[in-house]
């Protein structure tokens, strides 16, 4: 990783499309992600300490925290957020189970449940309730979000 002393450019894939960004030192990708040269808002600023998952979004495939990564660190990698989740099965599959009340949480959860369906074959109950653990929602129930992560990683098996 580069180390900034100050703003520097910074290339990085986000939803399949090559970005520039200047990035400040210490600069958080969820920050940089919700700033007016991206305006990629969907990712949420929570507890930015790493325990809600409100900001979750993927690198290269995996979720992350984006509040505890700097973008620095992703340079030259690929970022998913929720607006590049627009035709993602898990999104028919919340609506479907109701799995949202105030909303602020659920675009994290999206993440997850997308990223689980991509690995559907290490995706079984222990694991899928594990990775939920991860991100906290304040409104529903947790069952509708597993339902729906459930049925998203049932429906591709
Ligand atoms: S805002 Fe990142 S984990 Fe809560
Ligand atoms: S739906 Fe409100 S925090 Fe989860």
């Amino acid at each position: 990783m580069r180390e900034f002393t100050q703003p520097e450019q910074v290339s990085l894939t986000i939803n399949n499309e090559p970005r520039t960004v200047v990035a400040y030192p210490g600069e958080t990708l969820l920050y940089t992600l919700r700033g007016d040269s991206l305006g990629l808002t969907g990712a949420k600023p929570g507890c930015e300490n790493g325990d809600c998952g409100a900001c979750t979004v993927l690198v290269d495939g995996v979720p992350v925290k984006s509040c505890l990564v700097l973008t620095a660190e992703v340079e030259d990698h690929h970022i998913t957020t929720v607006e590049g989740l627009r035709e993602a099965p898990i999104q028919k599959a919340f609506l479907d189970h109701m799995a949202f009340q105030c909303g602020y949480c659920t675009s994290g959860f999206l993440m997850l449940g997308h990223a689980l369906s991509q690995h559907v074959d290490r995706a079984d109950e222990g694991r899928r309730t594990e990775w939920l653990r991860s991100n906290i929602c304040r409104c529903t129930s947790y069952q509708e979000i597993a339902d729906a992560v459930t049925e998203t990683c049932s429906s591709l098996e």
